[in-house]
């Protein structure tokens, strides 16, 4: 089931929200690749390649955020990026190594609905008060 971005992921920040709702469509758009029996490869390729490349960029830009803004959540949210970045990458380097399997797919899909929307609205979403 796709993820849709609602108000109790908002930060009030909307720079961060927007990168939020980019994410939740390309995560969604892996979903409907994830389901099919024989996806497009460079599909598969250029969906990893920008949610790795957007995610990193939008932790750099959140982390930065919370920093400035003296939020109390600043440390637990970049050890909870540190350890989902780790994740992406094992999960790519599995791809790289042993191609393209459903299963794979499946599992990349599942991780990332769950850790979004329960970092986002749990950490990111203290930026509010801030
Ligand atoms: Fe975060
Ligand atoms: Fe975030």
């Amino acid at each position: 089931m796709a993820i849709e971005w609602d108000k109790g992921f908002a930060t009030k920040d909307s720079h961060i929200d927007e990168q939020h709702q980019q994410i939740f469509r390309f995560t969604n758009r892996f979903e409907s690749v994830a389901q099919q029996e024989d996806p497009d490869l460079h599909e598969v390729e250029s969906l990893l390649s920008f949610l790795n490349t957007y995610i990193q960029n939008h932790f750099r830009y959140e982390e930065a955020c919370m920093l400035k803004r003296k939020c109390p959540a600043a440390q637990k949210n970049r050890s909870e990026h540190i350890a989902f970045k780790a994740y992406l990458s094992r999960s790519i380097e599995t791809y790289r190594t042993e191609g393209y399997r459903k299963s794979w797919a499946k599992d990349l899909h599942k991780k990332l609905e769950d850790w979004l929307c329960n970092h986002i609205c749990r950490v990111d979403v203290q930026l509010r008060d801030c």
